[in-house]
């Protein structure tokens, strides 16, 4: 039998009551001027511990707001943050174990990025971030299997760390191999962690492989840390495409591709089709440009448009425009779409022919 508390409806009227009040601005827009955190709808977290643990990252813990829900390991959550007056979102994988209430972050330095360099220099204690609900289908299945390989590359260390620690936490008694590839030791955020772990579970060896030294993927590594390989091993993966390829074909040329889970932080540009020829014509900023095929995003960007994005590849919604006419082509799927007045995420949608987008 399930009881609900009877305060909820109450809490509930109230809200639609200040919310029919305080139209036509949210109640979050009034409350956010007394505490950030005291959202009614809204969903943030509070930075209540910032670790600078190389040059280029930072660890953030956060304290999210009581409409948290949770995560499991290896999903990530979209993150918010305003700088200069402008609120830009992007994509972080949570690294703690999944049974923690609060919410640890890795977040590196992107060479040339805007809000990994802000995060990395200016986060500190008491900052507060705008905060999604978890999301993604990278996760360790249920019931565990007995024998898991995880393997990274740089900043792709966040979701398998998670899965590492949850599986400890859970006192996972498989075998568990961890393969990390970091330029050089010295860019491994939890180095220390990993070779404590390492020495205290007996069933768990990690292996980091310093790419400036050993260079790139090789079986070699993988043999090292998981000799005991085979049927029985799941793979998780998460790290540069080249990484992910290498592992894929060792993988299929073994026979065991398809036991192979992978995420990505980014994905390549698409190709453009070829020529379609016709113009983009970004109807709100008056700006039409020569359509070159790539991705509208990529067009705007190039055409000097600043449009909202989040993770670049179809994840997050933050780059939705609608499309006011014309035909556009799903990058990813193929699939093209010619209804006017139709939403679209501008990152992987390329035009074909003439498009005007209200942009
Ligand atoms: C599912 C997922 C999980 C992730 N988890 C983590 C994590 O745990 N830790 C972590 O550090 N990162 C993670 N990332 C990556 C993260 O979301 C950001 O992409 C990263 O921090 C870079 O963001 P940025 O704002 O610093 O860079 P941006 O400013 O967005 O730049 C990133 C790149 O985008 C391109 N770009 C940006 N602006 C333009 C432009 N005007 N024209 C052309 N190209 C442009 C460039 O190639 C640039 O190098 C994750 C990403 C995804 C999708
Ligand atoms: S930027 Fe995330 S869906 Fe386009």
């Amino acid at each position: 039998m399930t009881t609900s508390s009877p305060t909820r409806p109450r809490r509930r009227r109230l809200l639609s009551l200040f919310e029919a009040l305080a139209t036509p601005h949210a109640v979050d827009r009034y409350l956010e001027l007394l505490d950030p955190m005291a959202t009614a709808r809204e969903m943030r977290a509070r930075v209540v511990r910032v670790a600078r643990p190389t040059p280029d990252s930072v660890v953030l813990g956060l304290r999210p707001t009581r409409h948290w829900r949770g995560y499991v390991a290896g999903q990530f959550v979209q993150v918010g943050v305003v700088i200069d007056g402008v609120r830009h979102t992007r994509c972080y994988s949570p690294t703690g174990s999944e049974r923690s209430d609060a919410i640890e972050l890795i977040v590196r330095a992107h060479p040339g990025g805007l809000v990994s360099q802000y995060l990395v220099r200016h986060a500190n204690e008491g900052m507060v971030v705008d905060l999604s609900t978890a999301a993604g289908e990278f996760a360790l299945p249920q019931p565990r299997p007995r024998e898991i390989v995880l393997v990274s590359g740089g900043s792709g260390i966040t979701p398998v760390l998670a899965m590492l620690r949850t599986l400890v936490d859970e006192g996972f008694v498989g075998r568990i191999a961890f393969l990390h590839y970091a330029r050089t030791l010295d860019d491994v955020p939890v180095l220390g962690e990993l070779r404590s772990l390492g020495q205290a579970h007996g069933g768990l060896d990690v292996r980091i492989v310093e790419t400036s030294a050993e260079g790139r993927f090789d079986r070699e590594h993988l043999d090292d840390v998981a000799p005991w390989f085979g049927p029985e091993s799941e793979v998780f993966v998460c790290g540069p495409d080249t990484l992910s390829a290498a592992l894929r074909e060792h993988l299929d040329l073994r026979g065991f591709g398809e036991r192979m889970h992978t995420e990505q932080f980014r994905i390549a540009s698409p190709e453009p089709v070829g020529p379609t020829g016709g113009a983009v014509s970004f109807t709100r900023s008056g700006v039409t440009t020569e359509n070159t095929g790539t991705s509208l995003l990529e067009q705007a960007e190039a055409a000097g448009l600043q449009p909202e994005y989040g993770c670049r590849m179809g994840i997050c919604f933050s780059c939705t425009a609608v499309k006011r006419s014309g035909r556009t082509r799903n990058v990813r799927t193929g699939e093209t779409h010619d209804d006017p007045d139709q939403s679209i995420q501008l990152c992987i949608s390329a035009p074909v022919g003439d498009v005007e987008i209200d942009v």
